[in-house]
């Protein structure tokens, strides 16, 4: 039986889910693969030599440098789990030019370095695989670059984050503000130590990055991307856009607009009946719309070792099966011919229209909700609903809820700096886009 034999790079969560779905179904994989082929992992390079690991290694060479796999003659894939885009990188250079295909989860180092390493990957035709970098689980990456390939993709939308749709989820049970419920979080080991990464939008940026390329046929082009967390969110916020028939998520919205490409991560208000409003949890869903297919949606687990090492397992299958293809033959790296790919506009978020909700304290006495409203007037925005209640924190106050109509997001920023300067309202004013993903 031919062997094809990987070296992996990173052994942790992932890495060790890899090895353990390889031990546990190698027969099933081998009866997928139908060509008297079998896997077999030649060697890891890891950082703890001594830490008890939960899979079996038996067999297995074990290094604690990376190079010497990138380097080693018997190794035919390699599967870098190990995070980071310094040394990846290094890693990948190597692997390539040594001629070795590559499985990664990583999506900082493809968002963020993709064009290189795809272009360098084309010339030595070698494969870069990178299902498990986005939505763990959900092969939307094959979804998206091979199932839909027949369409012109509209929009994509996404909770590609867990961690984050996680906090949010939790932040709509009583008492459960942001810091609490990220410390929960952390200790069950969904967040980082440094959750910025999560909270703050990047790991989802790098993400969106990747759909907006192989959805679009686009350059990978990271640093435009809008980016926005959810630190600023409150528990107060959630609520009362549940009462208004809307749930915050975490989104990726990328979207071919007349201008140029809209890409941005922020909080967004979506309405209950939007499928993906009910997505809880750490889990992950993807919306594509294409111009044939409609919207369809892929919802799973984002992270977490079984799920992400289904996705780097796949992917393995996947370069093994077209291993005998002619390179050309093969489904290039970001699903559109390399040479095809463009460095696109992508229109300033200042540029973008929708509806928005707006929460902010004001002195509860005559004339403030006239006041509000006429600077929202003179500033032509429609108010679509209002809300009015005690606040929560300050009895001399009242907590303003306002829905407008669509608006120009450079419109809005006027009408908030106008609104912070006025004397009778307290603290920041809250924004969120809303989108009804329609
Ligand atoms: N940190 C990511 C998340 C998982 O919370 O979704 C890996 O992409």
């Amino acid at each position: 039986m031919k062997k094809i034999r990987l070296g992996i790079l990173g052994f942790g969560t992932v890495g060790g889910g890899t090895v353990g779905i390889i031990n546990n179904t190698i027969k099933e994989i081998e009866r997928r693969l139908g060509r008297h082929t079998t896997i077999v992992i030649e060697q890891i390079a890891l950082r703890n030599l001594t830490k008890k690991r939960a899979v079996d290694t038996s067999g297995i060479k074990i290094t604690t440098n990376p190079l010497d796999v990138v380097n080693n003659p018997d190794v035919d894939i390699v599967v870098e789990l190990m995070g980071g885009t310094s040394l990846a990188k290094e890693c990948f250079e190597i692997a390539i030019a040594n001629k070795k295909h590559i499985v990664t989860a990583n999506k900082a180092l493809i968002a963020e370095q993709g064009n290189e390493l795809f272009a360098e990957a084309a010339k030595n035709n070698v494969v870069i695989a990178y299902e498990a970098a986005i939505a763990g689980g959900i092969p939307v990456v094959k979804a998206i670059r091979e199932g839909l390939s027949a369409n012109k993709i509209n929009w994509v939308a996404g909770i590609i984050n867990g961690t984050g749709n996680y906090i949010l989820s939790e932040m709509k049970q009583p008492n459960a503000d942001f810091g609490k419920v990220l410390k929960v979080a952390q200790d069950l080991g969904y967040a980082e130590a440094d959750p910025t990464f999560d909270v703050e939008g990047i790991d989802a940026a790098h993400k969106l990055t990747i759909l907006a390329s192989i959805a679009f046929g686009i350059k990978l082009q990271f640093s435009k991307i809008y980016t926005e967390g959810i630190s600023k969110i409150t528990a107060e916020d959630i609520t009362f856009a549940q009462q208004l028939g809307y749930q915050i998520k975490h989104l990726g919205l990328a979207s071919r607009t007349k201008d140029g490409f809209s890409l941005r991560v922020h909080p967004t208000l979506v309405p209950n009946s939007a499928l993906i409003a009910n997505v809880d949890g750490v889990m992950n869903a993807v919306m594509v719309n294409g111009d044939s297919v409609g919207t369809t949606m892929y919802y799973g687990a984002g992270a977490g070792a079984g799920p992400t090492a289904s996705a780097v397992v796949a992917d393995i299958i996947d370069i093994i099966r077209g291993l005998e293809q002619p390179p050309q033959d093969r489904v290039s790296g970001l699903g559109f011919a390399l040479n095809s790919l463009k460095v696109e506009p992508v229109i300033d978020i200042t540029e973008i229209e929708c509806h928005h909700y707006l929460r902010c304290f004001a002195k509860d006495k005559k004339g403030v909700l006239a006041t509000i409203t006429k600077m929202m007037s003179d500033s032509n925005i429609s108010i679509d609903n209002l809300h009015q209640e005690p606040c929560s924190t300050n009895k001399n106050d009242a907590t303003l809820v306002i829905l407008t109509n669509k608006v120009k997001e450079s419109s809005i920023n006027k009408l908030l700096e106008k609104l912070a300067s006025f004397k009778d309202i307290d603290g920041e004013i809250q924004r969120i886009r809303i989108d009804s993903l329609e």
